[in-house]
């Protein structure tokens, strides 16, 4: 077995912004209590009719440009999202349509804001075992329609956006390991539990979350995922160079860095700019943190993830 690298990233987020202020005039709650919890400032919206894989496909240009790749070196398209254009064809399907990609396997998969982790760990298995040569891995989410956006326990607190890479073969390091985890027993606080069905709204289609629970699972499980994956590979919170956690809370994202001893400079943060956008938020993070310059080659990055399901896990890797 070898390696896979990270050979380009990319990222696109839909033009409108929702600031806080915009949502204060409109429901009871404020700039200073949002920030104050979060630490979200504003998030990006999708416009009607933009999709999942019409994000998807801009960032997805954006990483193939990055890692001067063409379409038709394209082996494999893994997307990760909560929210698909439709039941089927997989939003991966329409997204290999649009790239104009013919040739190859594509592929959802759905673990909510862990979407991309999962996404990342099951395509480095298929390159660094030599079945793919070339892919391409995906989070996209409009995650605004899962939103009532009268309650502000929820709505304050995501966005829509994608993030992409491409993954090739290495010699070397590249990802060192990848650890995922899922404990379904928690799916009740943090779900979709209804959705639309024969034109008709079954159950509740918004999204319902026990804040609290899931604030304190999180910072637990992402504590524990990310010794692991140190502990594995023989490195310790200060080898970190760059810390690209998911970005659903300020408070979560310090939290965990506080307990790993990860100071607060070598931490990727986007959430203040575009709130939680699930399974794009890693991919957003770590685009922006390679296009402003502070990821380079020899660093040595974690990411990690958590979200429904409930699921997590990490990727440990060298730029
Ligand atoms: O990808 C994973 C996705 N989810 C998460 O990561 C979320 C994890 N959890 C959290 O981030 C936090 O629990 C929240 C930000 C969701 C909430 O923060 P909290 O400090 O746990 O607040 P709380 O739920 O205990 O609510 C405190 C008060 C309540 O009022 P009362 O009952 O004390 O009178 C809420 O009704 O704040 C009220 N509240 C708000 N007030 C103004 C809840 N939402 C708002 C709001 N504006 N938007």
């Amino acid at each position: 077995m070898g390696y896979s690298r990270i050979a380009g990233t990319g990222s696109y987020l839909p033009e409108r912004v929702v600031t806080n202020s915009d949502l204060a005039a409109r429901i009871e709650t404020s700039d200073e209590w949002i920030v104050s919890r979060t630490g979200i400032e504003a998030r990006h919206v999708a416009a009607d009719g933009e999709l999942t894989s019409d994000l998807a496909l801009h960032a997805a240009r954006r990483a193939l440009q990055a890692a001067a790749v063409e379409p038709g070196d394209i082996d494999l398209i893994v997307v990760a999202t909560t929210t698909p254009d439709m039941v089927f064809p997989s939003t991966a399907c329409i997204l290999q349509s649009k790239l104009g990609v013919k040739q190859g396997a594509a592929f959802d998969v759905q673990a909510v804001c862990t979407g991309f982790i999962y996404a990342l760990a099951t395509a480095d298995k298929f390159v660094a075992s030599g079945a793919s040569r070339c892919a391409l891995v995906v989070g996209a989410e409009v995650f605004s329609r899962l939103l009532d956006w009268n309650d502000r326990r929820t709505c304050v607190l995501f966005g829509d956006g994608a993030g992409a890479v491409v993954l090739k073969p290495s010699d070397a390091p590249g990802i060192y390991s990848t650890h995922l985890y899922a404990d379904g027993s928690y799916g009740h606080i943090l779900r979709v539990a209804g959705g639309i069905a024969e034109g008709k709204v079954r159950g509740n289609p918004f999204l319902e979350m026990d804040g609290q629970a899931v604030f304190k699972l999180a910072v637990r499980v992402l504590d524990e995922c990310s010794r692991e994956a140190l502990e594995a590979n023989g490195f310790s919170g200060s080898d970190i160079d760059w810390f690209v956690p998911h970005q659903a809370n300020l408070r979560i994202i310090n939290a965990t860095a506080d307990k790993m001893g990860i100071p607060r400079e070598r931490v990727v943060t986007t959430v203040h700019r575009q709130g939680n956008t699930s399974a794009a938020s890693v991919p957003l993070a770590l685009d922006t943190a390679v296009r402003d310059g502070r990821i380079r080659p020899g660093h040595l990055v974690l990411l990690e993830g958590v979200g429904g399901g409930m699921t997590w896990g990490s990727v440990l890797l060298r730029w």
